[in-house]
């Protein structure tokens, strides 16, 4: 059960880390190619390609959304980590699509997985997100208040992209990324992280959108740009970008006392492969040691960071003791980098993997049958009462 009070569990451990344990991601059936794009939007694939790296990305159909697509990845990661959702203490979701501002995405996730125990929350900070929930949890393990978490990262960009504005509808993808942290006295897991925000760039990359600064949707954003839709100022970011990505970098290297040379792989957030490679330049790192998968799946803005992880292991570039270095910079501006000595720790005994998959699915099971009977008892209980009265 999380309690966030810190209290008793800090004393009993001394040394706690918090271990990546299991992984998972999810993107939508349908995929949209530069092609495909360029038979409704005044561009071409040789632009779009040169100018980014992206061949094609994902794109949401109708049944699926922000939430079914962390599910999915969520129900991966437990997999992998042989864990069950009433392990868990907290789930996190970053996400800039949620699918409402409340209920939390999270909740809802929670709810499906039957992670009873488990306390839920978005979290917003664009495409730095993942790394800032990441960064959350990890503290949280390792103050001794929580054991385990889930943290998503899950976007459906496609809902809130201007399809006529050629300058962003081109980048962005739809997916989901998620990752089981976990607590452990092996040394390693999460070392260092350095989270910032630069509010005076605020006007430079946003989705407006009806909040508690004037509830009339009539309004126009201050800049012009369209309700719900997103705008860019896509050279300003890009600058912005290549500086932050090698700055905050240094930054985890010196927290964690190591030099960035000894940085085995990093895993950016995937926005434009032409800032990765800047950014490695800057840093002095071989182009190599960037992990991109932009090409295939374009920017999902909190989603891409944990979706490149997820590719980089399925590749063998993640080995036992490595230090992987993960990046997130945009909206806000806000940018986070975090470093993490690799070693997954042997799963503890009782997760005897055969029986607690089928105890998942019952699980999964459960949460459905839960779910739909607590309304139903909700409403019963309304119309007795209307009866009543
Ligand atoms: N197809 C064809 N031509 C285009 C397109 C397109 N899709 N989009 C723009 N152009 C044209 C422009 O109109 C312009 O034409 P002009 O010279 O006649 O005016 C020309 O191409 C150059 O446009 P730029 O915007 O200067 O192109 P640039 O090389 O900067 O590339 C891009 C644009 C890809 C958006 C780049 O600036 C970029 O990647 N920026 C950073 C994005 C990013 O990192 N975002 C991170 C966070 S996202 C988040 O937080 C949600």
């Amino acid at each position: 059960m999380a309690t966030f009070s810190g209290g008793g569990d800090k004393n009993e451990a001394t040394e706690r880390h918090a271990h990546v344990v299991g992984w998972g991601m999810a993107v939508p059936e349908s995929a949209l190619t530069n092609e495909e794009l360029s038979t409704f939007v005044e561009t071409s694939d040789e632009w779009i390609f040169a100018r980014t790296g992206i061949r094609q990305r994902y794109i949401a159909d109708e049944g699926e959304s922000t939430a079914t697509l962390a599910y999915k990845a969520a129900q991966q990661a437990l997999e992998v980590a042989d864990i069950l959702p009433t392990d868990l203490d907290l789930i996190v979701v970053a996400t800039s699509t949620p699918e409402n501002i409340f209920p939390s995405t999270a909740s809802l996730v929670q709810d499906w997985l039957n992670a009873h125990d488990a306390g839920a929350f978005d979290l917003s900070a664009a495409c730095s997100g993942f790394v800032y929930a990441l960064n959350m949890a990890a503290d949280s393990i390792r103050a001794g208040s929580i054991q385990s978490a889930l943290v998503i990262g899950a976007e459906t960009m496609s809902r809130i992209l201007d399809w006529q504005d050629r300058s962003t509808c081109i980048l962005f993808g739809d997916g989901a990324g998620a990752v089981v942290l976990q607590a452990s006295e092996v040394p390693g897991g999460v070392l260092s992280s350095v989270l910032r925000s630069d509010g005076a760039g605020s006007d430079l990359l946003g989705i407006p959108s009806v909040g508690s600064i004037d509830a009339d949707d009539s309004r126009a954003s201050s800049n012009g740009a369209k309700l719900y839709k997103m705008y860019m100022a896509g050279s300003e970011v890009f600058r912005f970008a290549t500086r932050v990505i090698s700055e905050s970098i240094e930054q985890t290297c010196t927290a964690a006392g190591i030099q960035v040379n000894d940085i085995d792989l990093v895993i950016p957030h995937q926005a434009n492969l032409r800032i990765l490679q800047a950014a490695a330049r800057k840093l002095g790192l071989d182009a190599d040691k960037f992990m991109s998968n932009v090409e295939r799946y374009g920017n999902t803005s909190a989603a891409s960071i944990p979706i490149a992880l997820c590719e980089a292991i399925e590749q063998k570039r993640v080995q036992d003791k490595d230090h992987i270095a993960l990046v997130g910079f945009g909206g806000g501006l806000a940018w986070a980098a975090m470093l993490i000595r690799w070693g997954v720790p042997e799963p503890s005994e009782q997760h005897g993997s055969m029986f607690n998959r089928q105890r998942r699915h019952v699980q999964y099971r459960i949460a459905k049958w839960r779910s739909r009977s607590r309304r139903w008892r909700r409403r019963v209980n309304r119309k007795v009462r209307e009866i009543r009265v």
